[in-house]
């Protein structure tokens, strides 16, 4: 194990912002990853588990224990409709490969930046598709017991963004590796407005759906590209909210429109899109807060404009945001990264 001192964490998230570690080591070997752990123990340090950067709020003064970067690298290997992809994988080369031998049952989860040992902790979803629909297990190490432990598909307790990782076992286990069922029929699901649109009635193979999801992603500025200062993001930066059908009608009074664009979320819950909350609260595309902003093609990602933002920075929007819309339309908003400090 190779252990460094105030190692900055802005370069490994994809939004460029945060202080040092305390410690910082990147891990590529499960004995490394013990390791790192054991000495974490013995110091009496908090650890935190570093992946992909993408879905991660550091704070400008750091994190004062051990960052472990995951780089647990294996081959996916297929087994029939099972795929085992390990924790370290680039989740987009995964998803290519898999729509490369034609398998469907992820193809609309293309350019989501990160880990595939990731996914299942958020529950990654995007254009239709999440990816609890097609994980069958996830093995894990067990950070009490140092165990593998391995995870059927109803144990994840998978909900939208959300899983037992996150949430009732939050820091309690470290994916090791996703082993998904992937369907070699090959019929991709187009489900989604913006996918039913640009294929009509055409029937796409799964790299087919792959290119078209990155590309619209790219028009959303949602596709990591160097230099694009709308991709230095954490992509949504909020959640789509869940509230009871009944208060679409005072939403829709406040917004002054007829009606709210919303998609049933469960029996008498509709989901908004929080984009369009911002919106209404005159948080617009393209909007500009000092070093930070709002994306210039997509409203609900909040940006480091410059490249030069702190996270107070952002924190100072976000504050901005959450509290407009909960003053015209009585909705907190949840902020959608990790935030780590
Ligand atoms: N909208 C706006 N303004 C915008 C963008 C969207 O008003 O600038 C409204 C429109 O009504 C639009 C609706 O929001 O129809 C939905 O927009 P979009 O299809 O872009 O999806 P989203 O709900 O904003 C979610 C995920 C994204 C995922 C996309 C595509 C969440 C919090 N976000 O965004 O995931 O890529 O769907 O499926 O659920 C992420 O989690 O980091 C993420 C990028």
């Amino acid at each position: 194990m190779h252990l460094e001192r105030n190692v900055s964490l802005a370069p490994y998230t994809t939004l460029r912002i945060g202080g040092p570690a305390r410690f910082y080591t990147r891990v590529t070997t499960y004995a490394e990853l013990i390791e790192a752990l054991g000495f974490a123990r013995a110091e009496g340090l908090p650890s935190f588990l570093l992946g992909g950067g993408s879905n991660l709020l550091v704070a400008d003064e750091g994190y004062p224990g051990l960052v472990i970067h995951l780089g647990l690298a294996g081959d996916t290997v297929v087994d029939g409709e099972l795929h085992e992809v390990a924790a370290g994988t680039e989740w987009d080369s995964f998803v290519r490969g898999a729509c490369e031998l034609g398998y469907s049952g992820v193809e609309c989860l293309a350019g989501i930046p990160g880990l595939a040992g990731g996914t299942p902790v958020q529950n990654v979803g995007a254009y239709g598709q999440e990816v609890a629909q097609t994980i069958a297990r996830v093995t894990a190490l067990d950070l009490e017991t140092l165990a593998t432990v391995s995870f059927a598909n109803s144990e994840c307790r998978f909900a939208y963004r959300q899983s037992l990782f996150n949430s009732t076992h939050r820091n309690r286990y470290i994916v090791t590796a996703v082993r998904f069922r992937l369907s070699p029929e090959g019929r991709p699901n187009l489900t989604y407005a913006d996918l039913k649109q640009h294929f009509g009635d055409a029937r796409p193979a799964p790299l087919e759906v792959y290119e078209a999801v990155r590309g619209i992603r790219r028009s959303k500025g949602m596709l990591l590209v160097e230099d694009d200062p709308d991709s230095r993001s954490a992509g949504s930066f909020f959640k789509n909210p869940v509230i009871p059908v009944g208060q679409l009608e005072g939403i829709a009074k406040a917004a002054g429109v007829a009606s709210v664009p919303n998609w049933p979320s469960g029996v008498e819950n509709a989901k908004l899109p929080a984009a369009w909350l911002l919106d209404q609260a005159g948080f617009h595309k393209g909007f500009a807060l000092g070093e930070v902003g709002i994306s210039s093609r997509h409203t609900l990602a909040l940006i480091n404009r410059t490249g030069r933002a702190t996270c107070v920075d952002i924190l100072r929007l976000r504050d901005a945001i959450v509290a407009e819309v909960q003053g015209r339309f009585g909705i907190r908003l949840e902020q959608e990264p990790v935030y780590l400090a």
